[in-house]
């Protein structure tokens, strides 16, 4: 039996994830601030298990006492292979360096770096004390590798992500666990997180024309399409290369 735990499932990528890996019979647990109702349906229909866990990633404790909950609740699975997705990020603050809050930058990073770090970190040990396959993918994007005025902070947390997963893959294979750990960018979607953009300043977001354009030429990516892609390099099993960031404009 396989299950994935995908986070940021409320909307956006993070849904339709979550969507397509229920309609191909994987059990999935949830994890966002807010319910997401579709989902329920989709399972019920599907007739696998869809379990919600409300947290704040942005809470360290809240992650701790959610990631207990989880490991007891897969255990009762007893999953063959185990996916972990971390999707949920945000992409505020948009501001020039100097005017960044340090409130707001620890936040950035406690989500976007230190969250999914500590849940593929408690993920792994899991499936090694468990003896379950393993695949962890981190959602990465195309920031990670190109400065962009304004987005220190994310240009910054998704680097960073990316280095984590080519560390993290290093030592799985060193170990010899035959967990593997990927990064997917899925370039740019019509999401939440683009209306976010936006609406910020060209003061502090120089390139916002550009981004505006994206929407008005309809070249936002739905996140149906970008998440079939993902779903469909999970599927091949064998080729997927440990340590990899794979880039969803290879497969357009
Ligand atoms: N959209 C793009 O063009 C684009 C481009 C490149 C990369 N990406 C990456 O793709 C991924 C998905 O982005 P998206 O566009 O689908 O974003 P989105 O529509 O804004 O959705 C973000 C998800 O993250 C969750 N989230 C945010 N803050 C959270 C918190 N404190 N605790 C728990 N969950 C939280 C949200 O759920 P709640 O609010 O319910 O908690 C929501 O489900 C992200 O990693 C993003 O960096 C997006």
């Amino acid at each position: 039996m396989k299950i994935a735990l995908i986070t940021g499932v409320s909307k956006g990528l993070g849904e339709s994830i979550a969507k397509l890996f229920l309609e191909s019979g994987i059990h999935v647990l949830g994890i966002s601030r807010n319910s997401n109702n579709r989902l329920v349906k989709i399972a019920q229909k599907n007739n696998v298990n869809y379990q919600h866990y409300p947290c704040d990633l942005g809470n360290i404790s809240e992650i701790e006492k959610m990631v207990e909950k989880i490991q007891e609740d897969v255990r009762h699975y007893s999953p063959t292979l185990l996916y972990l997705i971390n999707n949920a990020a945000v992409v505020e603050p948009i501001k020039q360096v100097t005017q960044i809050d340090n409130k707001e930058l620890a936040d950035h990073f406690q989500l976007n770096t230190i969250a999914p770090i500590i849940l593929m970190n408690k993920m792994l040990q899991f499936s090694s004390e468990s003896n379950n396959a393993f695949i962890g993918v981190n959602i990465t994007s195309g920031a990670a590798e190109r400065p962009i005025y304004g987005w220190s902070a994310y240009c910054s947390s998704k680097a960073s992500i990316n280095m984590y997963t080519k560390t993290a893959a290093l030592e799985q294979l060193v170990l010899k666990t035959g967990h593997k750990i990927i990064a997917f960018n899925p370039g740019i979607m019509d999401t939440s997180m683009q209306q976010t953009i936006r609406s910020s300043s060209k003061e502090s977001f120089i390139e916002i024309d550009k981004f505006k354009e994206y929407k008005e030429k309809k070249q936002l990516r739905d996140t149906d399409t970008v998440g079939g892609i993902l779903i469909d390099i999970l599927n091949d099993e064998a080729s997927i290369e440990n340590g990899k960031i794979y880039d969803v404009n290879e497969y357009f």
